[in-house]
């Protein structure tokens, strides 16, 4: 039977990634998977999740299974984190949440009790998106529509685009946004633009389905969420799907909790009995780990604190580096790369031709995406001149 099956082609943002460890260039400079790298090219393990790792080691009794919904601390810290400590919705109990395998796993439980309430609604994803919201979301049953998002030309959002094509989506479709630090272009809705969303959502009655796994990574934790709170403050429904794998630095832990805000206090234990169910039929039982050490982050104040600044460092170097960028490249090749300056998070479209990209790869062992995605935590003091120089070549 199993011998039936073809061989299918890698992953093409992993395979990239792959090939790369592979090229035995010393100057080699990976900008391909969306993971945090410091100076040195490492992705660290935040000094706050070592610290909660040695408490766990020395208090930890047992490995029986966590509760269905997940680890208490955790979900109770991530609910404040995303929706804000002082959120009305919260105070009111009208957010339930389940802790998931990764904000991967947080998108698929989101999807499956949408599903649930109703399974021809539409889910409306920008064009572009993160390529597995389209395996993820779409294999529970969901069909999909995209809205205008990203403007090449002026390197930003084509917010007219958007609202016009959102002006289609139905009440009940959902419309998946990035909370904040778009993948792949970096390019965010400003707090005004998130209130046009919000007043269409009010007339159209779509439910927002937000993917937040870049909080922190921006401005700032408070700033990153602040359209989804915004949204949270004026709309009945919405789920969100958060991941700790960026902002905690958790990415093999497989850390993710899946948010619902409901109309009222008795909805949202209902749909947290659905999401539940999902789970259990998904994968039955929640990882512990890392979802431990991150709710012992969130609920201790001298570790959090620890966090929050750790955090900081790296959002304030991820800009620092956006900044270098766009001095070098305008210095090597002469041309506008100011845009990469206003973007957000980790991510930004160099604007490169495929066949730039293909030369970059072959000629320079530089790698990144096809679209010329970038991972801008790949940059280093000691690949940016030569990553520079290379495109400069290209071009
Ligand atoms: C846009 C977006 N959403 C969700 C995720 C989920 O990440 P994870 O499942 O590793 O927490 C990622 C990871 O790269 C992402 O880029």
């Amino acid at each position: 039977m199993l011998d039936a099956l073809q061989r299918l082609p890698d992953d093409p943002i992993l395979g990239l990634a792959a090939i790369c460890r592979e090229d035995s260039n010393p100057n080699k400079v990976d900008l391909t998977v969306g993971i945090y790298m410091d100076e040195s090219g490492v992705c660290p393990v935040f000094q706050a999740i070592q610290q909660a790792q040695r408490t766990l080691v020395e208090e930890e009794t047992t490995k029986a299974y966590l509760p269905p919904a997940g680890d208490a601390d955790f979900n109770r810290g991530m609910r404040a984190l995303v929706f804000g400590g002082d959120s009305d919705a919260l105070a009111a109990g009208r957010v339930s949440s389940i802790q998931a395998p990764g904000g991967c796993g947080a998108l698929r439980i989101g999807a499956e009790v949408a599903y649930a309430a109703k399974p021809d609604a539409r889910v409306w994803i920008s064009d572009p998106t993160w390529p597995v919201h389209l395996p993820l979301i779409g294999s529970v049953g969901l069909e999909f529509s995209k809205y205008r998002y990203y403007d090449a030309v002026s390197h930003g959002v084509d917010f007219d685009g958007m609202v016009e094509d959102l002006k289609q989506a139905g009440k009940d479709d959902l419309v998946l946004l990035h909370g904040c630090c778009h993948n792949p272009c970096g390019a965010d809705l400003s707090l005004d633009q998130w209130q046009v969303i919000a007043d269409m959502a009010e007339h159209q009655g779509f439910i927002p389905f937000i993917d937040i796994a870049y909080q922190g990574l921006g401005s700032g934790l408070d700033e990153d969420a602040a359209g989804l709170r915004l949204l949270a403050s004026r709309l009945p429904e919405m789920i969100v799907a958060a991941s700790c794998s960026k902002n905690m630095g958790l990415y093999r832990e497989r850390t993710g909790c899946a948010m619902f805000l409901c109309e009222s206090a008795d909805n949202a234990d209902a749909i947290l009995s659905q999401a539940k169910v999902a789970a259990r039929r998904l994968y039955s039982m929640p990882p512990a780990h890392g979802a431990i050490l991150a709710g012992k982050v969130l609920s201790d104040e001298q570790l959090g604190r620890i966090w929050r600044e750790e955090l900081l460092a790296m959002c304030e170097r991820i800009n620092g580096l956006r900044s270098q960028l766009v001095d070098s490249l305008q210095a090597s090749t002469g041309r506008d790369f100011d845009f990469i300056r206003r973007e957000n998070g980790m991510f930004s479209f160099l604007g490169l031709s495929e066949a730039n990209v293909r030369q970059l790869r072959e000629e320079h062992s530089v790698y990144m995406l096809g679209s010329s995605r970038i991972n801008v935590a790949g940059v280093n003091a000691s690949n940016i001149d030569y990553l520079s120089k290379a495109i400069a070549a290209v071009l």
